[in-house]
């Protein structure tokens, strides 16, 4: 017989025979007669109360179930007179599939976030994780959701690439030489006799090739991992995330502004009405002010104002930074928090930046010291989106490269994209591990991945 999910069978609007259901056991409470089985399948985050009777064939062994041990229970759905729950499971038959030993790590306390992260395996059984990674899939969804009602196109930009988008030089290199044993060629490594003929990296962003395909689709998207080898250790940055970058053609950086603050306001939207359980349930346990700010967000104007706007509040603001504010020096995740949380209580847009501290695509301002860069910064997160307006003119784009020392050859494929039929066009990235934090008041971002990367972790 086929198991049904607990997710449906909840949703029952009358009692139902033959059912079955899988899933491994939370708690066990035996009673005069009876027992009592709290089953989660990870479906949702209640669990199916199955009432095991001392009648059953094998109810010696049932007595045996310990917490964390898989069960398939065949069994009646009927009204359940009892208090927290509509629903519950009257057993006809109990199979157990394994019994896990009193070993078995998640015994009925809380559990730190630290240690949870040692135990991948069992970190999505806790109700905290199972609600977690269900909003992330959800979220997932709703991405594609958004950009297929705006007619946008989903672009799956390469993983191996040859470039490097923002110049940051924080590249994990890929190569099929011999690390042991590399051909040299005047003192160096000649990648020339590597697999692609010459250095390759693990991509930073997809902006690039989502670029190309804008200049011909119009309106485009990746949504993918992306890699970078920053060693810094903070709880905002991971060495693979997924990033989200939706590219427009004709388009400026008011379009690309109106766009990430319209994208943030569907999604923080969709997931409040889709995954309200488990919303609750940060709502409630980590962060108490979590539905105040996800309001906060969906109802307010977005504050707009340019850089130099920002760097003039930040250096009245006479708060003690540990990083120097000025012109022409980069906003610290503190300084953006404090725009954000503290000066304006809402999300913000920075525009405008001063290009020494911007990649090379960003198009320049008729001040030639600014570029239409812009980033959407929120409570708790500081920067969740990073983008700009491009450099669609040919000679400016050269002359940006040359300053920067980018190889015009080696982006030469690039380049042809402003030669023929080259148009305004703009996009942002959206690190989607950051708007997950956001979007569950989780303050680490190793918690909101399944699997995270971060520097001396590659576990599991
Ligand atoms: O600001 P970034 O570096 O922008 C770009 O990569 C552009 N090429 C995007 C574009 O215009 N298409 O990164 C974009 C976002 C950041 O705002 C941040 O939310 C996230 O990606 N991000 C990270 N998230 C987790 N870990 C890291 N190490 C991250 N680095 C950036
Ligand atoms: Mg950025």
């Amino acid at each position: 017989m086929k198991r049904i999910r607990i997710l449906h069978l909840l949703k029952s609007d009358r009692p139902k025979d033959n059912v079955v259901i899988k899933g491994w056991v939370r708690t066990k409470r035996d009673s005069r007669g009876f027992s009592f089985l709290e089953i989660n399948d990870g479906s949702c985050l209640k669990n199916m109360q199955v009432i095991a009777d001392s009648s059953l064939a094998n109810y010696e062994e049932i007595k045996k179930i310990t917490t964390g041990s898989a069960v398939a229970v065949t069994g009646s759905l009927m009204e359940s007179p009892g208090k927290g729950q509509q629903w519950e499971l009257k057993a006809e038959k109990v199979e157990i599939l394994s019994i896990a030993p009193d070993t078995f790590p998640l015994q009925k306390k809380r559990h730190s976030d630290e240690f949870l992260r040692t135990i991948a395996h069992l970190r999505p059984r806790t109700n905290k994780y199972g609600a977690l990674f269900r909003i992330r899939s959800e979220l997932s969804l709703a991405i594609h959701k958004f950009f297929r009602e705006k007619g946008f196109q989903y672009i799956h930009s390469p993983v191996l690439t040859g470039s490097d988008c923002e110049g940051a030089g924080e590249l994990f290199k890929v190569t099929a030489l011999d690390l042991n044993n590399l051909p040299q060629k005047d003192g160096k490594a000649d990648f020339s006799l590597d697999f692609f003929g010459m250095e390759a990296n693990l991509t930073v962003s997809g902006q690039l090739s989502a670029e190309m395909f804008a200049l011909a689709m119009g309106d485009v998207y990746t949504f993918g991992p992306t890699f970078r080898a920053e060693n810094s250790n903070t709880s905002r940055h991971v060495a693979e995330f997924w990033m989200v970058e939706p590219e427009m053609a004709f388009s400026d950086l008011a379009d690309n502004m109106n766009l990430g603050e319209e994208f943030l306001k569907y999604l923080t939207g969709y997931i409040m009405d889709a995954c309200g359980d488990d919303l609750e349930l940060f709502a409630k346990y980590v962060d108490k002010n979590l539905m105040t700010t996800l309001e906060g967000l969906i109802s307010s104007d977005f504050t707009r104002l340019s850089y130099k706007e920002a760097v003039e509040i930040l250096d009245k603001s006479g708060q003690n930074f540990e990083f120097e504010v000025g012109f022409g020096l980069d906003l610290q995740s503190e300084h953006e928090r404090y725009l954000t949380e503290h000066y304006f209580k809402k999300p913000v847009i920075v525009y405008d930046y001063p290009k020494n501290i911007k990649p090379f695509y960003m198009r320049i301002n008729d001040d030639n010291i600014t570029v239409a860069a812009m980033d959407i910064l929120v409570p708790r997160i500081g920067e969740i989106i990073g983008g700009s307006q491009r450099e669609e003119r040919l000679d400016k784009l050269e002359t940006r490269m040359d300053e920067m020392g980018i190889s015009k050859e080696q982006y030469w494929w690039y380049l042809d994209s402003r030669r023929y039929g080259t148009a305004p066009h703009c996009g942002f990235g959206l690190g989607f591990e950051r708007l997950l934090m956001f979007l569950t008041g989780v303050i680490n971002i190793r918690d909101v991945i399944p699997f995270p990367r971060t520097p001396n972790s590659i576990s599991f």
